[in-house]
């Protein structure tokens, strides 16, 4: 028996029994004629004393850090406690120890606080995972794991798999191909997420389907996107958006609950993708503080309230307002004090070109009930004074606004908004706020360099119009000459029946509910341009499924790593998974994708020529 307990496990109980540990030397610190040895596993650390008698095996066999070591002896109390050590109250005195293997000297150090870089930490992965941090991430990913796999099969979900080597399923990225050695010339495509399948099983009568699953998407990576990812992917039939909504909150409630503790009682908030583009400038806002955007103006339409027209603003001669597409402003609150020097700080941070914009204006609403702007010379006092009153600034506030093109503008607003959140401490990383976002438009007008502009669908192709469009997507031709008349087309106001769950201003999960009639469904296929042959040919499979008795039904799918993360306090969903890839999508320490053999090319009877 390599051991009878683990290095987290003794306590002040278990003296004076006789035990061996197994584990790695984590340090080994010499005083005098005795040796204390940190020996960690998985669960802990545990200290070993060696005495004096040991000394002469220590010093034929001598131990280095990240030595696998076996060591038998008695539990005894510590005179030196260590409270921060959960074995903290006891040591082993050793009365033997085994090498079970030797360690090279390990490229950084084992710890906490570790003094390897990202690359060496990824290059060297399986040693960066012995390191309390990363083990603590990965736990709380089992933890997740576990919570979301109990409340499913509660709910009597089943976990099915579905296959990796398919054809394409558009998502919106591109796709991993894989070149079929039996069928020549042919690929498989790695399955973006498994769409289509899970509509397939809801046909076949599986009304409760989920799985958590690999996906692989080739697109461009950031802290919350890899190449290949995880997701907890849902679908079930006789639903309604009610029905998935209550279900999947539910869910995340659940593991809030289990992993974290916390009891997330209030229902979650919902909120229109129109109100979400208004008030916060994006469709995954967050909501733990308020700085809500003014638009001063704009030609963004919210359900309800005239689109803002530039009235308060225009005409004062000042060109960057007049001549701008889009004027949005927030309000911080209590930064009016802020010097020149971070004013200048913060325009720069606009100006980046990350950010992209030109300038930033700024008007402080001093605490006396004044204001000094930065465009002083085109508003006076009461034209500043009915600004700050529409973005319902108060004494003490710095109003930042930013001029341009709507989609860059109200892009940066929201990204300032977030900055100045998160400078002022107002996005905390134990607050979690919960939002649906709803009411999505179901098409996207889309133009590529070069090419005509084109409908894509907002979610993917097989998101259902709301009931109340279906007649408007049906009775109306697709066919748009270019934006402007996309802006007009019937087709521009088609709302989804989709659903996007936001954690803290990240976008965790998304669905819809499905079409499932085939008719429906050509119409949306010839809506993003399919011919109808193209359509049978990619999605034939789904198109019949359809004519076999396919029931209503929707789902949701969310993004697992990115849920840990958050969960976790992070925003690198990296630090999640057990070997991820870096920015380039490369594994470092397989130093994959690499070349292949020679005869592998052959095999699959491939020649390459790269440009
Ligand atoms: P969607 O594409 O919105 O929907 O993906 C669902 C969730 O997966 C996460 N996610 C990612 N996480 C890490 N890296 C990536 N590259 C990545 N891409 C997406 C996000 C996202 O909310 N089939 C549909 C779901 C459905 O309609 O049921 C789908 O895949 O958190």
């Amino acid at each position: 028996m390599y051991r009878t307990h683990t290095c987290g496990e003794l306590r002040l109980t278990d003296v004076p029994n006789e035990v061996t540990l197994a584990g790695w030397v984590q340090t080994i610190r010499k005083f005098g004629s005795i040796t204390f040895i940190d020996l960690r596993d998985r669960y802990g650390i545990t200290q070993l004393l060696l005495g004096e008698e040991l000394n002469k095996k220590l010093d034929d066999q001598p131990l280095g850090r990240e030595f696998v070591l076996q060591a038998s002896g008695t539990v005894q109390e510590r005179s030196n406690k260590n409270p921060q050590l959960s074995t903290g109250d006891i040591e082993i005195r050793v009365k033997d120890f085994t090498i079970l293997n030797r360690s090279a000297v390990p490229p950084f150090t084992i710890q906490d606080d570790t003094d390897g870089g990202d690359d060496l930490r990824m290059k060297y992965r399986y040693l960066d995972l012995r390191r309390n941090a990363v083990k603590r991430n990965l736990e709380l990913r089992y933890a997740v794991n576990r919570a979301a796999r109990n409340y499913l099969h509660e709910k009597g979900f089943m976990d099915l798999e579905t296959p990796f080597l398919i054809r394409s399923t558009p998502e919106g990225a591109r796709d991993f191909v894989v070149p079929s050695r039996m069928n020549p010339g042919q690929f498989y495509a790695l399955p973006q997420s498994p769409q289509t399948f899970k509509q397939l099983l809801m046909v076949s009568g599986y009304d409760r389907y989920y799985q958590i699953v690999k996906c692989f998407r080739d697109e461009d990576l950031r802290a919350d996107r890899q190449p290949e990812f995880t997701q907890i992917d849902c679908e079930m039939c006789f639903v309604e958006q009610e029905d998935i909504l209550r279900m999947f909150e539910g869910m995340i409630k659940a593991i809030f609950k289990d992993v974290k503790g916390i009891d997330y009682t209030e229902p979650v908030e919902r909120m229109s993708w129109e109100e979400a583009m208004w008030n916060y400038g994006n469709d995954k806002p967050d909501i733990r503080f308020d700085m809500k955007l003014t638009n001063l103006k704009s030609p963004l339409k919210k359900e309800g309230v005239q689109r803002a027209t530039g009235e308060l603003i225009g005409g004062a001669g000042f060109g960057v307002f007049d001549n701008a597409e889009t004027v949005v402003a927030i309000a911080v609150p209590g930064a009016s004090e802020y010097t020149r020097k971070q004013t200048d700080e913060i325009t720069d941070w606009v100006k980046r070109p990350q950010i992209g914009m030109q300038g930033l204006v700024t008007i402080k609403c001093n605490a006396d009930g004044s204001f000094k702007s930065s465009v002083d010379k085109f508003y006076g006092p009461e034209k500043l004074q009915a600004i700050a009153a529409s973005c319902e600034a108060k004494p003490g506030d710095l109003i930042l606004i930013l001029a341009g093109r709507e989609e860059r503008t109200r892009k940066a607003i929201s990204e300032l908004r977030l900055e100045m959140g998160e400078r002022l401490g107002m996005r905390k990383k134990d607050e979690f706020r919960l939002l649906w976002v709803l009411d999505f438009p179901l098409f996207e007008w889309a133009e590529e360099e070069g090419q005509p502009g084109r409908w894509v669908a907002r979610h993917h192709p097989f998101t259902s119009p709301k009931p109340s469009d279906i007649d408007t997507m049906i009775s109306n031709s697709p066919q748009v000459a270019n934006q402007e008349e996309y802006l007009q087309h019937p087709y521009a106001g088609i709302k989804a029946n989709a659903y996007d769950m936001v954690l803290n201003g990240n976008e965790i999960g998304g669905g819809s509910i499905r079409i499932f009639q085939r008719d429906l469904q050509e119409k949306m296929f010839d809506a993003l341009g399919m011919s109808r042959e193209e359509a049978r040919h990619k999605f034939g499979f789904l198109l019949g499924a359809f004519e076999y008795g396919a029931p209503p039904h929707g789902g949701i799918a969310f993004g697992f790593d990115r849920l840990c993360a958050i969960l976790g306090g992070s925003e690198s969903i990296r630090d999640f998974i057990a070997f991820p890839k870096n920015n380039s999508g490369r594994d470092v320490m397989l130093d994959a994708p690499s070349t292949i053999d020679a005869h592998q090319f052959s095999e699959l009877q491939i020649k390459l020529d790269l440009k």
